[in-house]
Order: structure tokens, then C-alpha cells, then sequence
């Protein structure tokens, strides 16, 4: 199937919109269409990328254009049912993160992929990025197996990504017609489907648990606790203690409500040395190691990005770099956290997805605040 694809982006709001500009772009892509129920914005998207069609319903924009793939921009709380509407029109998906908002959507998202045979990748580019690579061959060794650095010990995480309370309050607003609440769709479970987890912190546990995984049993904490997240219904701080499959422990530090904080991380430590990735800095103590032992990629390979991996995963008929079966991974990790936290015990992989969202404490509803307080 090589050659120039036909492609449209659904939901050209911030990320959509530079979805849109890149593939308009691209070479290989010939961006037909845009999709968004602000018209107005769809509009604006399309006049800057050679005024490509416009349109404000997806299933018109499936009947209608004839459509190598699309890419999902939309609210999380769309990724699922949009992805599966595509796939019945025999349409490849670029779907943005994260997967879904439950393991439910997920499985219903791999099914109607595998039974169409359509390509479903998901837009975690950071798995891109060398340093992750890098920490996984040290890490690994070149067999693969954690035990390069000697016995694996334990892990660590820390993902913190400050959010505003303006940042949740003002965010687009959800489709009246998909039987949602009014209002915006960040900060909210039916929505967005968590807060920093999902959101941001996916990457990073996207990450964190191809370095580390598979993980065996988890437990955490979380709640929100920042003054201007006081109209929020989802976690903005999280802590997880965890064990992993190959019998190490761990731990993980999630947070969307600090202005300043250190760089984030993660380190493997096994008993004859460690790795750490800190901005996307790679450090590595192996001095018990030979260099030779490990599959260090000093190089990127040819075409390694996100969307030329999809087009390259069109034309050889072979599946993405994080296929839907890897991406439900970090949804799987998210709702086990959000099920300890309900639940206040220990959950074991693989997760049995049973709550729907858990009740966290919000340490402003306690105490009621001013509008000053939350940053207008
Ligand atoms: N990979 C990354 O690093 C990255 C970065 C930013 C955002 N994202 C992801 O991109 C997605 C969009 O995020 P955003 O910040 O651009 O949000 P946004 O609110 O700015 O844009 C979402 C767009 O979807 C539209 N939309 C809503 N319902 C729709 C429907 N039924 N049909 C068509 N369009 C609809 C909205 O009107 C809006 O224009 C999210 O999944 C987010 O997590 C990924």
C-alpha cells in the first residue's frame, strides 16, 4: 500500500491542530480533511493547510472521504468509540495517548482492530527518543533480560508535571451529543479519565514499563491537594510502591501540583550498578560491566518517529512500534493505581478492571476556598 495517504485529523484542537499542519507537511501524506465540532476552529485548521475539507461529524467524514488513516485528537473519553467507528470503515488509526479511559475500551479497541486487520498506533513519542532505548539495553543486557546491572534490586520514578487550575477549567468543551455532562472535558472521570496519570504521567509510565515491567503487584495513594485544583474531581498527586514480576521492588512519585521541582527520573539499580534517565539524560554506573555486554543504539535508525513508524507499518503490513496490546500496558498500570486507591489494598496483574472511578479525598473541599485561592 505504499505510496501518498489520504488522511484527516478528528479533534484539530491543540495537538489535532498540529497533527494537521504536520501531516499537510508530509510528503507521504495528503491531509483531506479535518473533523470538530467547534466548526470554527475546523475551519481556521483547514484554511492554513490547503483548505481541506471541513467537517463536524465523524460518521459524515467517514461515509464521505475515501481515507488511508485518520489521526484521533479528541478528549480521551472519544479515543474508543472513534477508533472502533474508523476501523469498521476499514480505516487505519493514529490515535492520540492515552489508549482509552478503562481496560474495557481498550479490548474493545484491539478487537475492532484485529477483526478489520486496520493499523492502530498510539502517540507516545517518547518511546522514540534514544535514552529510553538506551536504559533498556543497559538495563537488559543483550539478552534482553533485566540483569545486566546484576541482580535488579529496585526502580524508581518520579513524574511530575505542573498543571494549572485555568488549565482544567478552560479546556475544550465535551460533544452535547455523546450524552456527557456539559462543560469542559479535562479535570472530570467520565472524561478525561484520571488526572496526571493519564494525562501527562502516561508517557512516562508508558516508559517506565518497558524498562521495568512486567509488574507483579502494586498499592498507592492519591488525592488532590492543590488549592487551585479545587474544582477538579482527579488525582493530581500520586504515590505507588510496587514489585515486578522479576521479584524488585519500586516505587513511583506522580504530581501536577508543584510550580518547582527537581528534574524528573527513573533508575534501575541492581547490585553492580544503576541507570538513570533525567532529562532525557542517560547516566549509568556499570563499572562492574563490560560496555560490550550491552546493545547500545548510538544511532537512530532510519524513519524512527511516531508517524513515520505508522506509515511504515501501512505499507509492510507489519504492526507499529507500540502496537494497541503494548499501549494498554500503561492503562493497566493506571487503573490498577486508581483501584488500590479506591479499594486501600494491594492489586495484582494482570488487573481486573471492576471500579469505575474511585472518591478521593480533596483536601480543599474541606475547607472551602476563595476564587483567589484556585489562580483566577
Ligand atoms: N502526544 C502528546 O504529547 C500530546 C500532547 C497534547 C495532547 N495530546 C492528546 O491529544 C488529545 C487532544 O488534546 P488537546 O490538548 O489538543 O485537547 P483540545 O481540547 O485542545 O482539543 C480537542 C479537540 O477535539 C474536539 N472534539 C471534541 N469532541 C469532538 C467530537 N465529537 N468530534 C470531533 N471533534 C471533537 C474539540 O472541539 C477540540 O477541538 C488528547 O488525547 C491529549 O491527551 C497528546
Amino acid at each position: 500500500m505504499a505510496g501518498v495517504k489520504n488522511c484527516a485529523v478528528i479533534g484539530p484542537g491543540g495537538q489535532g491542530g498540529n497533527w494537521a499542519d504536520r501531516l499537510h507537511k508530509h510528503k507521504e501524506c495528503k491531509l483531506v480533511a479535518v473533523c470538530d465540532i467547534n466548526e470554527g476552529r475546523a475551519k481556521q485548521v483547514a484554511a492554513r493547510n490547503g483548505n481541506c475539507n471541513v467537517y463536524t461529524d465523524v460518521n459524515q467524514l467517514l461515509e464521505k472521504e475515501r481515507l488511508d488513516f485518520v489521526v484521533i485528537a479528541t478528549p480521551h473519553y472519544l479515543h474508543a468509540p472513534f477508533t472502533i467507528l474508523a476501523a469498521e470503515h476499514d480505516v487505519n488509526v493514529l490515535c492520540e495517548k492515552p489508549m482509552a479511559i478503562n481496560l474495557q475500551q481498550c479490548d474493545e479497541m484491539i478487537i475492532a482492530a484485529r477483526k478489520n486487520a486496520v493499523k492502530l498506533g498510539f502517540g507516545f513519542q517518547h518511546r522514540f527518543e534514544l535514552s529510553h532505548q538506551y536504559a533498556y539495553d543497559a538495563a537488559r543486557g543483550a539478552k534482553g533480560d533485566l540483569g545486566s546491572l546484576g541482580r535488579v534490586t529496585d526502580f524508581q520514578m518520579q513524574a511530575k508535571h505542573y498543571r494549572s487550575g485555568t488549565y482544567y477549567l478552560t479546556s475544550s468543551q465535551v460533544d452535547p451529543r455523546t450524552g456527557v455532562a456539559p462543560g469542559q472535558w479535562r479535570g472530570r472521570w467520565q472524561t478525561e479519565g484520571a488526572g496526571i496519570l493519564i494525562n501527562q504521567a502516561v508517557h512516562d509510565l508508558d516508559v517506565f514499563q518497558y524498562v521495568v515491567g512486567p509488574f507483579k503487584a502494586l498499592s498507592a495513594h492519591a488525592a488532590t491537594i492543590a488549592k487551585e485544583h479545587a474544582l477538579i474531581e482527579v488525582e493530581d498527586t500520586v504515590a505507588v510502591s510496587f514489585t515486578t514480576q522479576g521479584g524488585a521492588v519500586g516505587t513511583m512519585m506522580f504530581s501536577s501540583s508543584n510550580k518547582n521541582t527537581p528534574a524528573n527520573f527513573y533508575r534501575v539499580s541492581g547490585e553492580t550498578g544503576y541507570v538513570e534517565v533525567r532529562n532525557n539524560m542517560v547516566t549509568a554506573d556499570t563499572r562492574y560491566k563490560n560496555e560490550e555486554d550491552w546493545e547500545v543504539p548510538f544511532q537512530h535508525p532510519p524513519r524512527h518517529n511516531l508517524l513515520e513508524n505508522f506509515i511504515d507499518a501501512i505499507d509492510k503490513d507489519v504492526d507499529p512500534l507500540i502496537p494497541p496490546e503494548e499501549a494498554r500496558k500503561s492503562i493497566e498500570l493506571i487503573r490498577a493505581i486508581l483501584k488500590s486507591v479506591q479499594e486501600e489494598r494491594t492489586i495484582y496483574f494482570p488487573v481486573k478492571d471492576t471500579i469505575a472511578y474511585p472518591t478521593l479525598h480533596n483536601l480543599s473541599r474541606d475547607n472551602p476556598l476563595k476564587p483567589e485561592d484556585m489562580g483566577f
